[in-house]
């Protein structure tokens, strides 16, 4: 979506077509029939209303469509018909419009961990890392994206932290959430860390007293 989409009509370059025919069936729309016929160098159209929908150069050079900025109105079919002295060739091309979608992850009621796909096309499939118990449910939007919303119980599943992995065609997303996340309260690895840091600072300390009580000995014995 957003982007520019060219529509190929492959075109022998030594015959050129007589008559070139694009037919679009876009979703609730009527089909719309985009017609050149070289003898006259005329363009005419039926039931086209979209003016994004354009030549790609002009049909005497090329018999190629193109769609300035792909909208999610442009998913459909889209067949190009040439006629040539050699004969009839006809290619059809179904377009499919991505959708990225909009991806978050927060904490829920009840212990859970929520992770949200927002309105993407097509649906993109969520993962949880490490693997566990966790409950998904999908909702429709009436524009053809879908939201898919996976929630994930941290009773069930005794791990600290989990990974929230987002498969779509438009690229992968992976994010993290903490169980007490917001609530300030540490998980256990990070205090296992800090307690070992603590122990390690002290015993440092310890080494370095009695490390100098042996040295201050060693003088005094000296003079
Ligand atoms: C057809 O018309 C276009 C302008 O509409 C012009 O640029 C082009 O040269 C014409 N081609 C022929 C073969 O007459
Ligand atoms: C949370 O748990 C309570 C009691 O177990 C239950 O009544 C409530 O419906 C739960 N809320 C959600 C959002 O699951
Ligand atoms: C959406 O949910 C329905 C039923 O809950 C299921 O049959 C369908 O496969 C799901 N669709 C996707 C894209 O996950
Ligand atoms: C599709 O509909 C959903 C829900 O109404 C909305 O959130 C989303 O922005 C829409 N997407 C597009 C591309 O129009
Ligand atoms: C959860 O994990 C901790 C340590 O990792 C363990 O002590 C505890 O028994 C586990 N609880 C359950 C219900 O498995």
């Amino acid at each position: 979506m957003g982007t520019k989409a060219l529509l190929g009509c492959p075109q022998n370059p030594s015959t050129k077509a007589v008559l070139i025919t694009w037919e679009i069936i876009l979703r609730g729309q009527p089909p719309c029939t985009i017609s050149y016929l070289a003898e006259t160098n005329k363009t005419s159209e039926i039931d086209c209303t979209d003016r994004r929908i354009t030549w790609a150069s002009t049909p005497d050079q090329s018999p190629d469509l193109q769609i300035n900025t792909v909208a999610l109105s442009h998913d459909g079919q889209y067949s190009c018909q040439l006629i040539t002295p050699e004969g009839q060739f006809q290619e059809r091309r179904d377009l499919q419009v991505l959708v990225p979608p909009e991806v978050t992850v927060f904490p829920g009621k009840n212990r859970t961990a929520v992770c949200e796909a927002i309105a993407g096309r097509p649906a993109a499939q969520i993962f949880w890392a490490p693997d566990g118990y966790h409950v998904t449910e999908n909702e429709s939007h009436s524009n053809g994206t879908v939201t898919i919303r996976s929630t994930y119980l941290w009773e069930r599943n005794n791990v600290s932290a989990v990974f929230c992995c987002v498969s779509h065609p438009t690229g992968s997303k992976i994010l993290s959430i903490e169980q007490n996340q917001g609530k300030g309260v540490t998980s256990p690895l990070y205090s296992l860390l800090t307690i070992l840091y603590v122990k390690l600072t002290l015993l440092g300390i310890i080494l370095l007293i009695i490390g100098y009580a042996f040295f201050q000995k060693r003088n005094y014995f000296r003079t």
